[in-house]
């Protein structure tokens, strides 16, 4: 047997970044790439889908994005409103559900309403899960499930199980771990993104702009997937 995982990754996320230099680049404002950073999102969706992808999971707002300008974390607020409006029939039509990670609770209302809206109109759908972590922090996450499991006074002791049910990303179970963690734009970091799910996951760095990701780049991120190895700390022993 080859030495190389050879099963397509069940759970892609990404971190979208490099907007803003993106449309810096191009002497645009920063909010110009946001904005065309939604192509980007609609593509990666469509490729991902076809190919059969269980889940895929966007990083578009994390905790620590509140300390932008106003009027840049304005326009961030107004984006899946924007989004929602232009593709949920899309969504449906590729079958896609849509599920959220992160502190929802806390954006403006409008935007909750439409990513309400957007969960609601696809829940029937059995494709792909496309989740949005909007609003995230992986430590905030964490800090959560552990307040909420101090709060039960649990009998049983307190499993790695018992963690990984309370947080946001238990709503992608089975396929709560990332198989395959993608970041656009040259940065070489997490940024507070899903740190107890990606414990095993292959990193990919991508030197590319998240505005000009394409369907092909997301293929041959997955193709050097299966050309990894993975270990977890044991031998290998084939399949994913
Ligand atoms: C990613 O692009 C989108 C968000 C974080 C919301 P950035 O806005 O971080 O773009 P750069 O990294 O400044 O280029
Ligand atoms: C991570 O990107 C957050 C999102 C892509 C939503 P950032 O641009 O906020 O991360 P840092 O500041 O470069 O670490
Ligand atoms: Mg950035």
């Amino acid at each position: 047997m080859s030495k190389h995982t050879k099963k397509m990754p069940d759970h892609i996320a990404i971190i979208m970044d490099g907007n803003g230099r993106w449309a810096n680049k191009r002497f645009l404002p920063r909010v110009a790439g946001h904005k065309e950073g939604l192509n980007a999102v609609e593509r990666t969706v469509q490729t991902a889908s076809a190919i059969g992808i269980k889940v895929l999971t966007l990083y578009a707002f994390s905790t620590e994005n509140w300390s932008r300008p106003s009027d840049e974390v304005h326009f961030l607020m107004k984006l899946p409103i924007d989004f929602f409006n232009r593709f949920v029939p899309q969504l449906i039509e590729q079958n896609v559900r849509v599920v959220t990670i992160g502190t929802i609770e806390d954006l403006p209302q409008a935007t909750q309403n439409s990513v309400n809206r957007a969960v609601e109109l696809t829940k029937e759908c059995t494709g792909m899960t496309l989740c949005f972590a909007l609003n995230y922090g992986a430590q905030d996450d964490l800090l959560r499930a552990f307040q909420t499991i101090q709060s039960k006074e649990l009998s049983e002791p307190i499993t790695k199980e018992t963690i990984a049910a309370h947080l946001s990303t238990h709503v992608l179970a089975p396929f709560q771990a990332p198989d395959l963690l993608i970041r656009t734009s040259g940065e070489i970091r997490l940024s507070n993104f899903l740190l107890w799910e990606s414990a095993y996951s292959e990193l990919y760095f991508i030197e590319k702009a998240w505005p000009d990701f394409t369907g092909d780049d997301l293929k041959q991120a997955i193709n050097h997937y299966m050309h990894r190895e993975r270990r977890y700390g044991g031998l290998f022993k084939g399949g994913k």
